[in-house]
């Protein structure tokens, strides 16, 4: 059974369309053992406590994917809300252009670079996927 929405907490997380020379975006495989195993997203990570969803974004590309980017090479592109069975999930989305170092996945996830139009070929989580044509639209 489902939890009534107004006792589900709200679970922030900051995601990153990083956008290489071709247009192409970034995914990422949720590795097993996560919850979404298998699906595809735009990496990023929940917004610890005394930091800015822009701050997240920098240390998870550094963490998740060994780059760097700074806070200035962020650009905000839209918000993703889903009501998940035990939380509700606000996601803003930045986009990225600017980084330094090639990604390289970290935690052992799959990496994928993809056409903005490709990307419905790839099973997202129900958050993620609203974004899609945001992307479409911009690159
Ligand atoms: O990545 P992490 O497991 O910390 O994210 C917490 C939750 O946020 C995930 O279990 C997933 O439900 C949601 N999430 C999402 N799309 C993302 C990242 C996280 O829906 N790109």
């Amino acid at each position: 059974m489902s939890q009534p929405e107004e006792s589900k907490r709200l679970l922030l997380v900051a995601a990153c369309a990083l956008v290489d020379g071709d247009g192409r975006v970034l995914i990422a495989q949720r590795p097993e053992g996560k919850q979404l195993a298998g699906m595809w997203e735009f990496p990023g990570g929940k917004v610890e406590p005394g930091e800015t969803p822009e701050e997240t974004v920098v240390r998870e590309l550094r963490e998740e994917l060994a780059i760097e980017t700074k806070v200035a090479c962020l650009a905000p592109l839209t918000f993703a809300s889903h009501a998940y069975e035990s939380f509700n999930l606000l996601m803003p989305l930045f986009v990225c252009r600017r980084y330094w170092g090639i990604p390289q996945a970290q935690e052992g996830q799959a990496l994928k670079w993809v056409r903005p139009n490709k990307l419905r070929d790839y099973p997202m989580p129900p958050a993620d996927e609203p974004l899609i044509p945001f992307l479409i639209d911009l690159l």
